[in-house]
């Protein structure tokens, strides 16, 4: 399955084109499976339609659990790192975590779960968070993670839009210094979730929770009640293993569905070839399971090559800014992956929390999420690589799936800040506004996809219009990313950011519209317009344009009341970094907001604001920026 040369990359890409049908069900026939396929694809991106090995059946646990008890059953599988660097660290290995897994199988089996229903998981960072993964996987149950930093309304949104039958959760959750509560987080978005029959706690605080009889269940109690006895559900290609929700532009955040045989063959075919992994080598990929990043790089794809993968609970700057050096020293880590905005972060906190510390372990570094800029990409380099670890900067998203523009480790050569190019059976495209190709090099357009890979979002759930208006409509026979790119001379691929109206804050997607949504329903509030802006350690950060009903007798207060109505609709990470009161937006005649002026303005650049003309009230531009913060 892997890559060897450069030469061995570029005959391989040639013949993922010419011939993708058989380049696939070459890696696709390396796995178990149950009943083998005999079709291969079928595909149609004007009406969106994409089936991949449609009449094989296969379990994807089967191939990232069982078929390692054969050959590494007490190597580890996962290590789990807890919040506290006192704490032991907690091995599962592949014959402990396969028993896990079949033994919560059996529990959301013993609680009515069958093929098909959907479960809601939210869950801090332990490693009952992958077990329940890994178990709605094995009995063939739709897992629909939600990341434990959103709101209860978020909880609820999600699973009244699939119509969770049950909900996993915990106690409580710890993160650095600060207890969390997840269960009760959880009680509050169950008032409104009428499709809820089941909630499993699992212990992690001991902070006291109510618990209904008859709905809420202890993890560790019906674990005890449930055998390890749980034979892999045999699963059609085609059937989804999992739900996860993702912001647009537009509306509220949609499920995006991922199917079991294409997800599988391609996670675990990109992580092979990328961080090109060795046998026994500890992949550290510090994002949290409740992002596609933790589903695809943390779980499943190291799982279904044997991989140790590290599935840390705690922050890096707890107890200090040298936390992952220290892990990667513990561990002998040997492949790290993480995000720009938590590089920044560290640099930003002195070289004195990493100098000294001992990471010869490591081999390969990767990045994900945002563009990695060049100053982070150096600094990651030479502090954390010592010069010697390839830095794979990895392009890709929630609808992919999998890594799609990215080096092979050791393989591509490397230019900082590029994605380089395109892994075998990923077929890019730039295009311009109306859809034409821009062929060449050192060219730059809106990058799409032209051919299917075995891991492309399948629809949105419950909504196959959305997916294709989303996705297939904006330039008809292609797969709109939504990101503006870059293709130099050498034809190397730069992501360049999006280029519609999601934004991109600390390498988590957050749409305008939903911040805009939340902050209009704080009191008073009557208008709000958000943009995205250049943050130094964020990426981007999130500048709020507020119109109020009277004017605030207190800015800073008023502020602090609309960031605590944000955090309660959406959580936390949505809170906007900056809010200006404004009397106005400006609108064009037609009432649609000029963004393209707050975006300027909130950059702190007003010198050339283009063309104003079409503003039904131009006048509104100099009073917001003359309020600009
Ligand atoms: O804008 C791109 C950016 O993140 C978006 C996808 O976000 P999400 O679905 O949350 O997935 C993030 C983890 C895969 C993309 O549309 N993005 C992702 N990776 C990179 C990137 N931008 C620049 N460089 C990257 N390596």
């Amino acid at each position: 399955m892997r890559i060897t040369s450069l030469a061995d990359y570029q005959k391989t890409y040639e013949l993922s084109v010419r011939e993708p049908e058989k380049f696939w069900a070459g890696i696709a026939n390396q796995f178990d499976w149950i009943k083998p396929f005999t079709k291969v694809l079928d595909w149609n991106f004007d009406d969106y339609s994409v089936k991949w090995f449609e009449d094989g059946q296969m379990n994807i646990t089967a191939n990232a659990l069982d078929r390692h008890l054969k050959t590494i059953p007490d190597q580890a599988a996962i290590i789990y790192e807890p919040n506290e660097p006192g704490d032991e660290a907690i091995t599962l290995t592949y014959r402990e975590l396969h028993a896990r897994v079949c033994k919560f199988s059996n529990v959301l089996k013993n609680q009515g779960v069958v093929k098909g229903d959907r479960v809601c998981i939210y869950m801090p960072m332990i490693p009952e968070l992958a077990i329940a993964v890994l178990a709605c996987a094995r009995i063939g149950a739709i897992h629909s993670v939600v990341f434990g930093g959103f709101s209860a309304q978020s909880i609820a949104d999600r699973i009244n839009d699939s119509e969770c039958k049950v909900v996993v959760t915990t106690d409580g959750a710890v993160r650095g210094n600060k207890t969390i509560p997840m269960k009760e987080t959880v009680d509050d978005a169950l008032v409104s979730c009428p499709s809820v029959e089941k909630v499993i706690v699992k212990t992690r605080t001991k902070t006291p929770v109510s618990m209904i009889g008859g709905r809420d269940l202890w993890w560790e109690q019906e674990e005890n009640e449930a055998t390890t006895d749980c034979p892999a559900e045999a699963m059609n290609a085609e059937d989804p293993l999992f739900i996860l929700y993702t912001s647009g532009s537009t509306g509220k955040p949609k499920g995006v569905v991922h199917t079991c045989g294409g997800y599988m063959v391609y996670t675990a075919y990109t992580f092979a070839n990328v961080f090109q992994y060795n046998p026994g080598e500890v992949f550290f990929c510090t994002a949290d399971i409740g992002w596609i990043t933790g589903h695809s790089y943390l779980v499943y794809g190291p799982l279904l090559n044997g991989a140790k993968s590290i599935l840390f609970e705690g922050i890096p700057t707890y107890p200090d800014a040298g936390r992952f050096w220290d892990i990667i020293k513990r561990h002998s880590v040997n492949i790290f992956y993480t995000a720009p905005t938590a590089i920044r972060s560290l640099m930003g906190f002195g070289d004195e929390h990493i100098e000294g510390k001992d990471l010869s372990s490591l081999r390969v570094l990767g990045s994900v999420g945002e563009p990695l800029n060049e100053e982070a990409w150096h600094w990651y380099n030479d502090k954390v690589g010592h010069g010697n670890c390839p830095i794979v900067d990895t392009w890709w998203q929630t609808e992919t799936g999998g890594l799609m523009i990215s080096p092979i480790a050791g393989i591509t050569p490397l230019k900082p800040a590029f994605a380089t190019l395109p892994l075998p059976g990923v077929q890019p495209i730039l295009v311009d506004e109306n859809g034409k190709e821009i062929t060449g090099n050192g060219v730059n357009g809106n990058l799409c996809i032209k051919y299917p890979w075995p891991s492309i979002i399948r629809t949105t759930y419950g909504d196959h219009e959305r997916c294709k208006s989303t996705y297939f409509s904006t330039y008809p026979g292609l797969y709109f990313t939504g990101d503006g790119c870059m293709r130099d001379e050498d034809g190397y691929y730069r992501i360049t950011g999006r280029v519609d109206d999601v934004m991109n804050i600390s390498g988590h997607r957050i749409g305008t519209a939903e911040v805009e949504n939340a902050i209009n329903m704080h009191t008073g509030v009557i208008e709000s317009a958000v943009v995205g802006y250049p943050h130094d350690i964020k990426g981007q950060g999130i500048y709020a344009y507020v119109i109020c009903e009277h004017p605030t007798i207190n800015d800073d207060l008023t502020r602090k009341d609309i960031l605590a109505t944000v955090t309660r609709v959406i959580g936390p990470i949505a809170k906007p970094d900056k809010i200006q009161f404004v009397t106005g937006l400006p609108k064009t005649r037609s009432g649609k907001i000029m963004r393209r002026i707050l975006r300027k303005v909130a950059e702190g650049d007003t010198t050339n604001l283009g063309d104003t003309s079409t503003l039904l009230d131009p006048g509104v531009v100099d009073s917001i920026i003359s309020g600009a913060l």
